[in-house]
């Protein structure tokens, strides 16, 4: 479902990826270890939409990103993609329920059939009873739960983590695994997480690691 293919990316002249080819499957979990600066969040920034490639071809559910509209892209970021984050990003003053149920007022759907969505998967994630809270009022696991019910609710197939439990203590962030684990299992979701956890990987089934801008 996402085929990286020979991508190069510079900033100024400087090149940050260097002829960088992957493939994901629906449902795939694959770690993305490397050193700090080598390019990982770049890369999914690429994947993502959210930066343009230099050469080469991303191809997501078949549609090549390079031929889409920003407006096409902005599409396929909203439909097919979920992103978790190392400082979770949730939306200050909005309270967790309404994190969660932002993807899906993107898509129009009725509000009644959207929080009723939110409300299972607040169950899901084990945060139904923080609904109402802001997330300064949340601890960081579970900031971390309401980003991932915000990342899944819209049912994307692939999943893009970036380094998603790089700001929690060791039991929290294998909770949270735990958590990414059950949850693209049962959504039949791809994930590409990057990571420096050895824990991490393990919880994916295959590990890809970069070096300066290339993929070992
Ligand atoms: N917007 C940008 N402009 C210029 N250089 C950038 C930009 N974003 C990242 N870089 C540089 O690209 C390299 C790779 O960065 P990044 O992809 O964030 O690495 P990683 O996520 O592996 O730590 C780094 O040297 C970083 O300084
Ligand atoms: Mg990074």
């Amino acid at each position: 479902m996402l085929e990286v293919h020979h991508v190069t990316k510079h900033y100024a002249s400087r090149p940050i990826l260097r002829d960088v080819s992957l493939a994901l499957a629906k449902g795939e979990r694959v770690a993305l270890l490397g050193p700090s600066g080598c390019g990982k969040t770049t890369l999914l920034n690429c994947i993502g939409g959210i930066d343009r490639v230099d050469s080469g071809r991303i191809e997501l559910a078949g549609a090549d990103l390079a031929t889409l509209t920003s407006d096409g892209l902005s599409l396929v970021r909203r439909r097919q993609i979920g992103t978790i984050f190392q400082f979770f990003h949730l939306l200050p003053t909005l309270t967790a329920e309404e994190n969660i149920e932002m993807p899906l007022q993107l898509t129009g759907m009725a509000k009644a059939e959207r929080l009723e969505r939110v409300r299972a998967l607040m169950q899901r994630v084990g945060i139904a009873h923080r609904s109402g809270a802001l997330p300064a009022q949340l601890s960081g696991g579970e900031m971390q739960r309401v980003a991932i019910a915000r990342a899944v609710i819209h049912r994307p197939m692939l999943i893009l983590a970036d380094e998603p439990t790089g700001n929690l203590d060791s039991a929290t962030g294998a909770q949270i695994l735990d958590l990414l684990r059950e949850v693209t299992e049962e959504e039949g979701t791809a994930l590409l997480m990057v990571t420096h956890s050895d824990e991490a990987a393990r919880a994916c089934h295959r590990v890809l690691r970069m070096l300066d801008g290339v993929l070992l």
